[in-house]
């Protein structure tokens, strides 16, 4: 057992970007927190997860922890819709005056480590918390073990879930890891990485008779590309053979530009989200108050918005003793959340086929298709959604 807890204000479980920035914007306000993670700080700067940040996220990561995203992040003015055989652009910048950026989140990751180390709060890296304790009193605890077996314990005023999916912090807020709204897709993503240059110059959408396919980019020099697939498929069952044939099946017009596919993997495709994101002192925001399916690239640029929201709520708390918007958290958060899931459901629902499809539901999708990409209000309403609207708090700029 532990001999001495560990204090502090605010206790995060997660060290994701909603973490993260959730401890750097504490800090900047003078509130301290500890930020514990099970995974390696190695682990967690090199996983693949996507690449897009939407416009007002961008804004709030280059005014507190790094301007890397306009630096190093490749500025997006638009993207394609490919279908029916033919390719259709959607014109960020002339229907919302907005751009997204494409910077891949292990890049936000390695800004918002550094920023901590800076601070000299570096995050508890390999410390795997197993429960929350006290979430009814105002000295909730996490409780774990490191790395090497030996116990740990966090005593704060608050304690924050953040996560991910597989979220413990749950268990104290709505009785258990699944308790939940939720929603299957009969379909995943088959995605791989490829050493090559960009095959476009801006993301392809698109939907054939073979189903989906994602023409993205990680940098100059690697690409990431999707193409729907069964959700038990084994990675490694797949050849590179079949691989291009489904990824090249999917664009219209261009010659993929070919590499050595150095990486393999299978993503689920489900929306969730928790029955409640507080209980007493412990709150849920980012991937374990809700996950959201890939297609439109929601899961960060959400999580920053609930970020927001508990960062001016703590601040409210920590400064004036004021519970007043630690209440309303829940509702405020929830309100882009319910928009955010019905953006991804709508974007992957019009853009899969789903194996039981009917000759009705593939010609009512093509119909779908040809009304978003032909009518301007359409392509305004896909664009605003897709390159972020206004996260609507203040607290973060100071
Ligand atoms: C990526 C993933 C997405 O889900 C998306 O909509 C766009 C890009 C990516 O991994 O690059």
């Amino acid at each position: 057992m532990p001999t001495q807890p560990l204090r502090t204000q605010v206790g995060i479980l997660g060290a994701g970007p909603a973490g993260l920035l959730l401890a750097q914007l504490l800090h900047r306000a003078g509130i301290d927190s500890i930020v514990v993670d099970q995974r390696s700080r190695e682990d967690i700067e090199e996983t693949v997860k996507a690449g897009i940040v939407e416009s007002p996220a961008a804004e709030v990561l280059a005014t507190t922890v790094s301007d890397r995203v306009y630096r190093d992040g490749a500025k997006h003015d638009g993207i394609a819709f490919h279908f029916d055989g033919q390719a259709h652009r959607f014109d960020f910048q002339d229907l919302v005056g907005r751009s997204v950026y494409l910077y891949p989140q292990h890049e936000v990751l390695k800004d918002l480590i550094a920023a901590r180390i800076d601070a000299g709060v570096a995050p508890l890296f390999e410390h795997t918390a197993t429960s929350v304790e006290d979430a009814d009193s105002d000295r909730p605890r996490i409780v774990g073990t490191t790395a090497d077996g030996s116990g740990f314990e966090i005593e704060a005023d608050v304690v924050v879930g953040a996560d991910g999916s597989g979220s413990i912090a749950r268990i104290p807020v709505v009785g258990s890891q699944q308790g939940g709204f939720f929603r299957e897709y009969p379909f995943a993503w088959y995605g791989v990485l490829v050493e090559a240059p960009p095959s476009s110059e801006e993301l392809i959408y698109s939907r054939s008779e073979e189903g989906f396919v994602l023409i993205s980019s990680r940098n100059r020099e690697v690409q990431r590309m999707y193409f729907q697939c069964d959700p038990a498929t084994d990675p490694a069952s797949v050849s590179d053979d079949e691989i291009w044939a489904k990824l090249q099946a999917g664009v219209t017009t261009d010659e993929l530009k070919r590499g050595p596919i150095f990486r393999k993997d299978v993503l689920r495709f489900r929306s969730f989200v928790a029955h409640r994101l507080r209980h007493g002192r412990v709150f849920l925001m980012g991937d374990a108050a809700h996950t959201v399916p890939p297609t439109g690239a929601k899961g960060m640029n959400l999580a920053i918005s609930d970020v927001l929201w508990l960062n001016r709520a703590l601040r409210e708390f920590f400064g004036s003793g004021s519970e007043t918007l630690l209440e309303s958290y829940e509702t405020d958060a929830l309100d882009r959340i319910w928009k955010a899931q019905h953006f991804s459901y709508w974007m992957t629902t019009m853009l899969h086929i789903a194996p039981d499809a009917s000759d009705f539901d593939r010609r009512r999708g093509l119909g779908e298709l040809r009304l978003v990409t032909g009518s301007r209000a359409a392509q305004e309403y896909l664009a605003e959604a897709y390159t972020g609207w206004d996260y609507g708090v203040d607290g973060w700029r100071d």
